[in-house]
């Protein structure tokens, strides 16, 4: 797997950026929605924590993850989840979206040091991601959510 030698970081979206992070394109198609429709859902649900991934100063990707904490009235033990997670086509294969994910799984550790797992999901069939999952740790649970295979991230265990 690559390791990448530039700095990855995961920056709010602005007036200036949101254009070109709506203009990035994930391939291949059918694995994750659009990022123009993750960020208007984002403006409509509270529990959406949305970022620009850049590689040094260059913008390559989008991620958003669904924190049930930061709800109007979080439930007492919350659920965190990756919602949506994206590498641009011409920036795949370098290591960002595994420097990102890594940095969001900081964040949640740093944000939620009690909670135990953190969740994605994923399309089965060909090109999905979820090997990409599993080799940060993810392991699948059993569960299938609207056709979507749930995997989980124990948080207890060290980081890949
Ligand atoms: C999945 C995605 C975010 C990974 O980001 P990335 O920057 O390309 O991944 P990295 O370069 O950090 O890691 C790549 C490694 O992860 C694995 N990997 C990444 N994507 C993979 C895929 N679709 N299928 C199988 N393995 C994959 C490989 O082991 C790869 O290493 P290799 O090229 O040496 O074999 C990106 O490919 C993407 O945006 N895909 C389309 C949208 C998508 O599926 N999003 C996830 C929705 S749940």
């Amino acid at each position: 797997m690559p390791e990448t030698t530039r700095t990855v970081s995961l920056r709010e979206i602005t007036a200036d950026t949101v254009i070109p992070v709506c203009k990035l394109t994930a391939e291949p198609p059918g694995f994750v929605a659009p990022n123009a429709i993750s960020i208007a859902q984002a403006h409509f649900h509270p529990n959406a924590w949305f970022r620009a991934i850049y590689a040094d100063e260059e913008l390559v990707g989008f991620v958003m993850i669904d924190d049930s904490a930061l709800l109007p009235e979080p439930p007492a033990e919350p659920e965190v989840g990756l919602w949506r997670l994206m590498v641009d086509a011409k920036h795949k294969r370098h290591g960002y979206g595994r420097a990102a994910l890594r940095l969001v799984i900081e964040h949640v550790r740093r944000t939620h040091p009690t909670l135990e797992r953190f969740y994605t999901s994923c399309v089965p069939g060909p090109g999905t991601p979820r090997p990409f999952y599993e080799s940060l740790g993810f392991v699948f649970t059993g569960d299938v959510d609207n056709g979507e295979e749930v995997l989980a991230l124990d948080l207890h265990q060290p980081a890949r």
